[in-house]
């Protein structure tokens, strides 16, 4: 289809919306509300356009026969500020005058916006929850968080209330997040434009144990951790940086630094012994991975049928965090209450993970990869110029089966990986399955064991999870994680959010597995030594006691 874009005659693809064919054109257009891959709601009217002469978005758009657009007039201009300045006099204006970071603050500067001549409308109390934070003081309206927790996690823990300038996010009856059925991903603060939803830092907690010489302080990293933290201090999304945020930890002054991808090791022993004795027993099938906190508190408002289908496997850090309070504890005869555990994680929903009574939690402090980026540059350390330096060896060593837990579908390829392998008792020969990667929504396969069938599926994004879900009696194994891509998209990595960057970080994780020595869980000699000098074997009294738990059934408030 042909169109005028600022008085030239251009081909265009009908089926992309205006604001999509300007932006590949090379012209910059301003957008607070929309998002990648979701339906645009044309809330925040920065986007506009002068379609045939009158004011119009165009992220909603799509090319029509005998358009004419002007993306640069005086009257486009003109209006793209006076909606700026509405939108950001509800935001703190301090904040707009100082920060740099918000996306909102970098589009007022762009638009031009030198004062604001309104004062905001309305005060609210800030909500202080165990993992995430909402200052409504800071809001302004865009809708983002809302679309997100509605279409991308199925939750709709939080929507619109009021009306005018009365309107205002809120969690469903004005109540707390923390009483309703929110899940605690943090989707919702890597969709927020103006840093008015954020994680509940436990940074300055991690900095007051670190100083005191009582306590022996040990930290652990999530798989998707060393693919993501690099982008906090400039480097490539994909950047692996696993040497450097080992030595980084290091100069932070951590007595030990220990991979929670052994965790997610040990957590394929667990979970594969687990599904081949329900294998042995005739079910329940199917089988539901349980390393997400946010898919787990979302079973338990929603889904309380799947209770008996759930592994009883607490997640890698957990597990990871009750060994070195027991396993390592006795081993280097350092007394469990002297122990601090801190993890360092994608998520926001560990943070309310190791609070839960039922688990019973080695770990501390939970420190997503922003805070962690914010304790580097604390120290001032140069991240960049660090040398490669290695995991401590006591709980330090992990396999490519356990850093595929970072991003969609690797648990349930790690697993396969060891229970192919135990049940049979042969080599698994390919290592790799394909159809469990990518950033598809939902993805399926079957695997040939001892003369049956075992058909499997992974779904990302608590969306995806109600579809498969609608569908789980096809299948022996299901793996859930709430975020896009799994961890690598989780709520507490780094911002801004973008699927471009999810791939990459994902792409990373994939090397990582392909460049380890080991690349099946039950081959890693830590696990060897874990089993034989301390657990005795998998579901042995042992392991149920320290590294199973059970889940409880929530109602919606
Ligand atoms: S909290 Fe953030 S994402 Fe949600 S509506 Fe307000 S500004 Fe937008
Ligand atoms: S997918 Fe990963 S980052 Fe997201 S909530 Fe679950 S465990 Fe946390
Ligand atoms: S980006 Fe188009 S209306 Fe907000």
């Amino acid at each position: 289809m042909k169109i005028k874009i600022d008085g030239k005659v251009v081909e265009c693809d009908q089926n992309k919306t205006l604001l999509h064919i300007l932006r590949d054109r090379g012209i910059e257009i301003p957008t607070l509300c929309y998002q990648e891959n979701l339906k645009p709601e044309a809330r925040c009217r920065l986007c506009l356009v002068e379609i045939n002469g009158k004011l119009s978005t165009s992220c909603s758009k799509y090319p029509e026969k005998d358009m004419e657009i002007v993306t640069n007039s005086k009257k486009v201009k003109r209006a793209r500020m006076i909606n700026a300045e509405l939108l950001i006099s509800e935001h703190a204006k301090e904040c707009f005058i100082e920060n740099k970071e918000h996306d909102l603050c970098k589009i007022v500067q762009d638009v031009g916006l030198k004062d604001i001549r309104f004062d905001p409308t309305r005060k609210y109390k800030v909500e202080l929850g165990t993992s995430v934070i909402r200052d409504n003081n800071l809001c302004v309206n865009c809708g983002r968080c809302v679309q997100v927790c509605a279409d991308v996690q199925a939750t709709w823990a939080i929507d619109f209330a009021g009306r005018g300038h009365n309107e205002h996010v809120t969690p469903y009856f004005e109540h707390g997040l923390h009483d309703v059925a929110c899940i605690k991903c943090g989707q919702c603060i890597a969709a927020c434009p103006v840093g008015a939803i954020s994680e509940r830092e436990h940074l300055q907690d991690v900095l007051k144990v670190l100083k005191d010489k009582k306590k022996h302080v040990v930290v652990q990293t999530a798989p998707s951790i060393r693919a993501s933290l690099g982008e906090e201090f400039g480097m490539k999304p994909g950047t692996l940086v696993k040497g450097k945020m080992v030595s980084a930890l290091r100069r932070c002054g951590f007595d030990k630094v220990f991979d929670t991808n052994l965790g997610a090791d040990m957590t394929i022993m667990e979970e594969a012994s687990e599904f081949i004795r329900r294998l042995s027993k005739g079910g329940p099938f199917p089988m539901i991975t349980t390393c997400c906190p946010a898919w787990i508190k979302f079973m338990e408002h929603f889904y309380h049928d799947l209770l008996k289908n759930m592994s009883s496997c607490k997640s890698p850090h957990e597990m990871l965090g009750v060994l070195t309070k027991t396993y390592y504890a006795k081993k280097s005869n350092i007394a469990p209450k002297d122990i601090v555990v801190v993890s360092v994680m994608p998520c926001t929903a560990k943070k309310f993970e190791s609070t839960r009574p039922e688990l019973k939690s080695g770990v501390d402090y939970v420190l997503t990869t922003r805070e962690f980026s914010k304790l580097i540059k604390h120290f001032n350390i140069d991240f960049k110029s660090l040398p490669n330096e290695k995991f401590d060896p006591a709980l330090g060593i992990s396999t490519g089966a356990g850093v595929m837990f970072g991003a969609t579908g690797g648990v349930m390829e790690a697993a396969l990986r060891t229970v192919y392998e135990l049940a049979t008792g042969k080599t698994l020969k390919k290592v790799e399955f394909n159809q469990l990667r990518g950033m598809c929504g939902i993805k399926e396969g079957v695997i040939s064991l001892n003369g049956g069938k075992i058909k499997y599926a992974a779904a990302n994004g608590l969306a995806n999870a109600r579809k498969l879900l609608e569908r789980k009696n096809d299948y022996h194994f299901i793996e859930i994680m709430a975020c896009p891509g799994g961890c690598i998209g989780g709520g507490g990595q780094p911002l801004p959010y973008s699927e471009e960057k999810i791939q990459k970080r994902m792409k990373a994780i994939y090397k990582e597995d392909r460049k380890l020595p080991f690349r099946k869980s039950h081959e890693n000699p830590i696990v060897k030594d874990i089993y034989n000098e301390f657990l005795g074997a998998p579901l042995s009294r042992k392991s149920e006691k320290l590294l199973h738990t059970h889940y409880i059934k929530r109602s919606m408030f």
